[in-house]
């Protein structure tokens, strides 16, 4: 596994942010969205030069990690057959104005992030990229140890996984804070403090401590 194709499931904002991100630091970078690849195409190949545009199943097929930024309402439309021992970044939010009632895809007592496990039960899932704006994302990128470079939260199960998700980070122009399990990923959803946090690591560490 050599890390060094990315796939992006949403070509919206997040989406192609990560996409325009991902080509800078030189990764392949394969992304779909809702309908045929023929819908996005052009709009990718303009914002994200480089970029491929193919279905989802594509996306997990070529894929050494997969990023969800797409609607978490939709999740569930997402084939559990396609992602079978795959790396998958949660990067999903509820937010009740497009998503509906949270219980309609997050059962009581879970986290959005668990719930897309349950669905996805071969994948590994990691959160991150989820707090941080989309426009924060696009403007803050900085080489490496750059004072005051901002941090970017990451919660998962496997220690592996997560050190495969902050190289990633890292590559990508952010700090990365590991927060440790899945269940952790609470703390980065709407409502609670990191959400929206385009801080440096020493501030995220406060605001998910
Ligand atoms: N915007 C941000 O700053 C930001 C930051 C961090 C995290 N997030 C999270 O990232 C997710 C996407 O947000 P966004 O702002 O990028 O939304 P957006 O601009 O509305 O884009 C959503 C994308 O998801 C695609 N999509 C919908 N259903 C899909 C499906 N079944 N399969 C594949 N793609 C599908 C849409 O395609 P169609 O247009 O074809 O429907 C669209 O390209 C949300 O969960 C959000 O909370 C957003």
């Amino acid at each position: 596994m050599q890390n060094n194709t990315i796939g992006i499931v949403g070509a919206g904002k997040l989406g192609i942010t990560l996409a325009q991100l991902a080509r800078k630091a030189g990764y392949e970078v394969y992304i779909s969205g809702s309908r045929d690849p023929s819908k996005i195409e052009l709009s990718v190949q303009v914002l994200a030069p480089g970029a491929h545009a193919v279905t989802t199943s594509e996306v997990a097929r070529v894929s050494d990690i997969v990023v969800l930024a797409m609607p978490l309402g939709k999740f569930h439309l997402l084939k559990p057959e396609d992602f079978v021992d795959i790396l998958v970044i949660d990067a999903m939010n509820y937010w009740w104005e497009v998503d509906g009632p949270r219980s309609d895809s997050v059962a009581e007592g879970m986290t959005s992030s668990e719930a897309v496990q349950l669905h996805l039960p071969q994948a590994r899932i990691v959160k991150a990229l989820n707090h941080m704006g989309y426009h924060d994302l696009h403007d803050e990128t900085r080489p490496a140890v750059t004072p005051e470079r901002k941090a970017i939260a990451v919660a998962g199960d496997n220690k592996a996984d997560i050190d495969t998700v902050s190289r990633l980070i890292d590559a990508l122009g952010f700090d990365a804070l590991n927060i440790g399990a899945l269940s952790n990923g609470s703390l980065l959803e709407p409502g609670h403090p990191a959400f929206g946090a385009n801080v440096t690591m020493h501030k995220l560490a406060r605001l998910t401590s």
